[in-house]
């Protein structure tokens, strides 16, 4: 079932739980994500990056696949398809072509100019039933090319452009994209708790869920964030069983080898399976399962 995002965030943020964004790059990576919700009864978010959805064929093709797998596979779950780190003209671009929810990244441009696009886009989103996502401050590590320090986000700043009507806040609290080096500081809590006293009870947002400990993901969602971006770990254990699988010969297509592993179906199966488990353990770190019962 798809759905915009701001439901499920807001009943997340009052039950002191997160909803999990996974970002997918392909349909071996949307189907596997979509059947692991479904089996875990965990409403779920799609992430795309422009970058990905520009792989894939552009953001028709995206939401075309994600409507017709959402519908094909038999999932009742909520699932939305938000557009992340988005461009103003991505943006466009995706309520134009049918996702449920965007992100709208200006934390780049001068804070004047973040507030008013930000402001802009939440009113054309809203008129069509999108939820918005808006992002204060970078968050660092590299994302389609952009590269920057983990910073940490003004609270002002982040009162600021939440009271224009966001429906979930972006908030660096020195999360990295990517994984985090052997000397990170890890996520400074008291920053995040600064920034959700002066959002008024906003559900936010976390970037970089791939390699923050447990327990200080947990701390994290008790202290209000509600989303949590998820995209290295899941490329990660893609990556290595399917190494796996063809170092132990099952791709290998000679005459011997009568399994005819180097079928497409069978080569990705480990890795659609490694994604899986990913998911699941994600999703029980979070809380999310049996929440869309
Ligand atoms: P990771 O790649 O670090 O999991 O971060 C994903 C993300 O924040 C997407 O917006």
């Amino acid at each position: 079932m798809l759905v915009n995002a701001t439901r499920m965030l807001k009943e997340a943020h009052d039950g002191h739980y997160a909803i999990g964004h996974f970002n997918i790059n392909n349909l071996e990576w949307t189907k596997a994500i979509l059947l692991e919700a479904e089996a875990q009864k965990s409403p779920v978010i799609l992430g795309v990056s422009e970058g990905a959805a520009k792989y894939m064929g552009g953001f028709k093709v995206v939401t075309a696949m994600v409507k017709a797998l959402d519908e094909g596979l038999g999932i009742t779950v909520p699932v939305a398809l938000h557009l992340d780190h988005g461009t103003y003209e991505g943006c466009l671009k995706c309520i134009e072509a049918g996702f449920t929810s965007i992100m709208f990244d200006g934390s780049h441009f001068p804070f004047e100019e973040n507030i008013a696009k930000t402001k802009e886009l939440i009113r054309i989103a809203h008129d069509k039933g999108l939820s918005i996502e808006a992002e204060v401050g970078a968050i660092g590590g590299t994302e389609d090319g952009v590269t920057a320090d983990g910073e940490v986000a003004d609270p002002e700043e982040c009162r600021l452009i939440a009271s224009l009507g966001v429906d979930f806040l972006a908030a660096g609290i020195g999360n990295i994209h990517g994984l985090y080096p052997a000397d990170w500081k890890g996520l400074n809590i008291d920053a995040l708790k600064r920034i959700q006293d002066a959002t008024g009870g906003i559900p936010l947002v976390l970037h970089g869920g791939t390699g923050i400990p447990d327990a200080m993901v947990k701390d994290a969602i008790h202290h209000g964030m509600s989303k949590i971006n998820v995209n290295t770990d899941c490329q990660l254990v893609f990556a290595q069983a399917t190494i796996d699988y063809c170092a132990a010969g099952k791709a290998d297509p000679t005459s011997e080898n009568k399994s005819k592993g180097y079928d497409p179906r069978k080569l990705l199966k480990p890795g659609v399976e490694a994604i899986r488990a990913k998911v699941k353990e994600k999703m029980e770190l979070f809380g999310s399962i049996g929440k869309a019962c």
